[in-house]
């Protein structure tokens, strides 16, 4: 086969759709389908509201729609924003809708869409400093301001993640460091035990898992009658575990759980995991965006006795998945539990040269710090302030619609921006109504069991979700109650 030369501009595939093979084709057709692109994310931004919450789709429907191969040929970008419209947004559940009150309301604001455009733009791979210091550098200002912000001190190292989950494992890694150094060559042990309230996140259970610390391993303590853990029951089961002989490794705190958004005593756990020498990590992955607020600063204070902090930007600080900020102020254990440098990766000695794989599982390291950095720029403290306070607001007074009607009751105090309620009825009842609110399409909420019961949550946490969303919510969650009444 003869081999054609090589060209200085030409690309090696025809620009699809057009006869084209030069490098500035390629980058125009780019710049043509982009403008085109963003003028639909303007647009879907615009009015968000047009779209149904949740999607009505079957399971697999998409599978089944879409070619089972991928084609032969290069396609145009007209091609696939048209299926991306016809096709994916139909299937597509709007985290970005005002009224998306499930789970934990998130928000993909518009400086960090700029910030997820221009990094994958620059592709850059933060393995160590030397492979791009731009992602070492402006992650660490970024997490500097936010820790800032949120209050903790500046001993706390930060590092950001993909999600909590992750964030919480390698908590649990440098715990087991700190306390048993022997299991980076050993391995775990079956004598080594976690601490963390029955109301914590699945995520805890399952980074002990991950790290082979064995689930029946993970104590869950029980909590208060507003969900927030019991400090003197924490105190029994360590004292129990060192009298049967087991090593007592960390104690998980959550300041804003899952299910209702409780607050433990982070003090009083600070003052335990002292007393017996453990690792103390928050999981503030939801409630860690609330501590911006002066009125947060007291209950969040103990968060700097802690030795690990997770907050994730990708809840409630508008910012798109993924992005979980990490703090550690033993970011030395923790690069002595996972610091591993084969030739290939070594890399500049300079003392001020971060090398983010040292401090984690992974090696390669997206340029997330980007968005969170435009976020934070865009909005400044006071306008994350006045977000952040005006969900709280709409949480408040949607609690006091509840509070203020007897066929209906608020099950668990209300903290942040989160209800925890029910019709009074049966729970084959509120399942019922649960699901004829969500089928309208209109507002998306959640369920939870608590004290053994069925419990409706409503999550404030969208950017665009005003009170009109908040009115719509209650009188359609009336109107499907009085039907099934
Ligand atoms: C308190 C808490 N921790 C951790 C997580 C897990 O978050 P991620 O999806 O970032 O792993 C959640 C998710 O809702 C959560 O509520």
């Amino acid at each position: 086969m003869a081999h054609s030369k090589p060209d200085s501009d030409r690309i090696v595939f025809s620009v699809p759709g057009k006869q084209d093979q030069d490098w500035s084709a390629y980058v125009e057709d780019f710049r043509h389908s982009a403008h085109e692109a963003v003028d639909w994310i303007a647009s879907y931004l615009a009015d968000t509201r047009q779209y149904p919450v949740l999607p009505d789709r079957k399971p697999g429907a998409l599978i089944d729609a879409l070619p089972a191969q991928a084609p032969e040929h290069g396609e145009p970008f007209d091609a696939m924003l048209r299926d991306f419209q016809q096709q994916i947004i139909p299937a597509v559940t709007h985290w970005n809708h005002p009224g998306f009150l499930a789970y934990f309301g998130t928000t993909g604001s518009t400086p960090a869409i700029l910030g997820e455009m221009l990094s994958a733009a620059l592709n850059t791979n933060g393995l160590h400093w030397d492979t791009s210091p731009a992602v070492a550098e402006l992650e660490h200002v970024a997490l500097a301001w936010l820790r800032q912000w949120i209050g903790l001190p500046e001993e706390f190292f930060g590092i950001i993640y993909d999600t909590a989950s992750t964030s919480s494992m390698h908590a649990l890694i440098a715990a087991r460091e700190m306390i048993a150094p022997e299991a980076r060559q050993e391995g775990s042990s079956p004598n080594f035990t976690v601490y963390t309230s029955e109301q914590s996140h699945s995520s805890i259970e399952k980074g002990a898992i991950a790290i082979g610390l064995g689930h029946r391993n993970v104590r869950k303590i029980g909590t208060d009658s507003a969900f927030c853990m019991r400090a003197d029951l924490l105190e029994e089961a360590i004292r129990r575990d060192l009298d049967a002989g087991k090593r007592p490794l960390c104690v998980v705190a959550t300041f804003g759980t899952t299910s209702t958004t409780s607050i433990d005593p982070l003090a009083e756990i600070a003052s335990i995991a002292e007393t017996f020498d453990m690792w103390m990590h928050v999981d503030a992955a939801y409630g860690g965006a609330a501590a911006i607020l002066p009125e947060y600063h007291q209950q969040f204070a103990a968060a700097s006795r802690a030795h690990s902090v997770v907050v994730n930007a990708h809840k409630w600080l508008l910012t798109p998945i993924d992005c979980s900020a990490f703090y550690t102020r033993r970011p030395d254990v923790l690069r002595r539990a996972l610091s591993l440098v084969p030739e290939y990766l070594r890399s500049s000695e300079d003392p001020r040269a971060i090398h983010l794989m040292d401090y984690g599982v992974p090696l390669g390291h997206r340029f997330r710090s980007l968005k969170l950095w435009f976020v934070l720029r865009y909005f400044g403290r006071d306008g994350v302030e006045r977000i952040l306070r005006s969900h709280i607001a709409l949480a408040r007074q949607f609690a006091a619609w509840i509070d203020g009607d007897s066929a209906w009751e608020r099950v668990a105090p209300v903290p942040f921006s989160v209800v925890c309620f029910r019709f009074k009825g049966s729970d084959a009842d509120n399942e019922e109504i649960l699901n004829r609110v969500n089928a309208g399409g209109k507002v998306f909420l959640s369920h939870t069991k608590l004290n053994g019961r069925y419990v409706l949550r409503m999550a404030i946490g969208n950017l665009g979700t005003g009170l009109r969303d908040i009115e719509q919510a209650w009188h359609i969650l009336k109107e499907a109650a009085a039907e099934i009444d």
